[in-house]
């Protein structure tokens, strides 16, 4: 696998850093007055991060799963974000914070927070752990940001090429000739 790598971006180190700020910036936010918060993970990205992010948060929380896909296979663009099952918790009411791996186009978390503000929860918060803001949409507004990063594709950390690398524990460059 580490063969496939062109380099480090993010080390385990820097995110495991990362991860413990964004979840005292969350924890604070959501201190005084949470109603019943439920944590939607965007899958499959987000496993590794959302199962670390949440080990940070001292209060009880329902969790929501969702499962989206866009890319298949392809490090391209284009083709519709698809919400391939839908969540299995009850939202209406409740404040709700949608866990992502990246926010590249925008156009996945802009479907499922579309999707899930129909159901009148509380309130929608998004965090995302990495985002390309030479593409994010101006109009879709992350709450909580782990790392801005250029427009490179990423592995690791659950994120995936063909639905593999998420396992390796460090954000990495995937070698370009390996996707052209
Ligand atoms: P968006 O809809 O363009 O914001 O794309 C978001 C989704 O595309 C993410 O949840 C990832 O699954 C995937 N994606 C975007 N950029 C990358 C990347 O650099 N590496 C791996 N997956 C990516
Ligand atoms: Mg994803």
């Amino acid at each position: 696998m580490e063969d496939d790598l062109a380099k480090i971006l993010i080390s385990r180190e820097e995110i495991d850093r990362r991860v413990g700020e964004l979840g005292r910036e969350i924890a604070a936010e959501y201190a005084d007055n949470h109603r019943d918060l439920v944590i939607v993970p965007v899958l499959t990205g987000s496993i590794i991060f959302v199962a670390d992010l949440i080990r940070h948060l001292p209060f009880k929380m329902h969790i929501g799963l969702m499962t989206v896909s866009r890319y298949r296979g392809a490090t391209t663009e284009g083709g519709a974000t698809q919400i391939v099952k839908d969540l299995n918790v009850e939202i209406e009411g409740r404040d709700v914070l949608v866990v992502d791996d990246i926010l590249d186009t925008g156009n996945t978390l802009k479907a499922v927070s579309q999707q899930l503000r129909e159901r009148n929860p509380a309130s929608v918060r998004i965090c995302t752990l990495l985002r390309k803001p030479a593409k994010a949409p101006k109009d879709l507004h992350a709450d909580f940001v782990g790392f801005d990063v250029d427009d490179v594709f990423v592995v690791g950390y659950g994120l995936d090429f063909n639905n593999q690398y998420r396992n390796w524990p460090d954000i990495a460059v995937l070698r370009e000739e390996l996707y052209q």
